[in-house]
């Protein structure tokens, strides 16, 4: 569908928040915290880029949608197109919502976790969390405070007991979580390496699989990626693979058969495993027999020049 741009609001030097509105006024289609839309950004001529973002503010049917877009400094193009070109009143291609990180909270102990703009599904879920009269806590990691948005509104949540953790060093972890008490929930999102130190930290304190929920974000390319030469043994294809891109829409453009769903390092779907090479793991999902084995191939890159997978 097209949206309009109804109003571009600044967070500090680094997030813009966009408020999408129905050309006609119509009310839009009701969404569930936790939810994202795929927006289809025209980056520059006959060139569109896809990026997702989380839906921020209250769940249900509304006249708008709210998403809030860090300008990364490793941006391919995304947020700095939106950052420097999107203007009020342009039409937007946004596809959803589409609900991929579900709230699944009981009534027992109910933690969210935020790391930077890991910030916007979390606003969603405390406003949903608040508005069912259920307390939480929400712990918010940021660099500096400059970093910390959407503030007043997360302190304007009377069932929230908010816990900001500022400064480039993380908190404790075991602290922060505490051990597991039955129909305590933990949702979660942020960079992979806090993703990593949750999942870790909640085995080793007791908090089951099934009450651990996380959505990842943040440029899994990173600097002095070299290319790869990917080898599929079953198929016998050959594909290179340049920084930027991920093994996985290499091998799809590459008509290679895969299998994948949330190609963001979370479900585990894209699997695969590596016969040869030495594959380095950016996923928020493997446990470390999975990763002997093999490779979630969406966000997963390599030391080695080359890497077979049993494709
Ligand atoms: S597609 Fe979900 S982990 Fe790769």
């Amino acid at each position: 569908m097209k949206l309009i741009v109804h109003q571009l609001l600044r967070h500090g030097a680094e997030v813009l928040e966009i408020r999408l509105r129905h050309p006609q006024g119509q009310v839009l289609p009701p969404w569930s915290a936790g939810a994202h839309l795929r927006l289809q950004l025209p980056v520059a001529d006959g060139q569109w880029l896809e990026r997702h973002y989380s839906l921020i503010g209250t769940e249900g049917a509304a006249e708008e949608y709210r998403i809030a877009v860090l300008l990364d400094p490793a941006s391919r193009g995304g947020s700095r197109w939106i950052h420097q070109q999107l203007v009020s009143g342009q039409a937007l291609d946004v596809e959803g919502p589409f609900d991929s990180f579900p709230l699944q909270a009981e009534q027992g102990r109910t933690v969210l976790v935020a790391g930077g703009i890991g910030i916007t599904p979390m606003h969603a879920m405390a406003h949903a969390l608040n508005n069912r009269g259920q307390p939480f806590e929400l712990h918010y990691l940021a660099r500096s405070e400059e970093r910390l948005v959407l503030l007043d509104e997360l302190r304007a949540l009377p069932n929230a007991r908010l816990h900001l953790h500022v400064g480039a060093k993380p908190p404790a972890l075991d602290a922060l979580l505490g051990p597991f008490s039955p129909g305590a929930s933990l949702h979660a999102c942020g960079p992979s390496p806090l993703l990593n130190g949750l999942r870790e930290h909640s085995a080793g304190l007791g908090w089951p699989i099934s009450s651990v929920h996380f959505e990842s974000f943040g440029a899994r390319t990173q600097q002095g990626d070299r290319p790869i030469r990917v080898h599929l043994a079953q198929s016998s294809m050959v594909v290179d693979v340049q920084p930027g891109t991920s093994i996985l829409d290499a091998l799809i453009a590459a008509d290679a058969f895969v299998a994948y769903d949330c190609k963001r390092g979370e479900c585990g779907q894209c699997h695969s495993r590596v016969l040869d090479g030495s594959p380095v793991h950016r996923d928020v999902c493997l446990n470390p027999a999975q990763r002997a084995e093999g490779l979630c191939i969406c966000v997963g890159w390599a030391s080695s020049e080359s890497l077979t997978l049993d494709l």
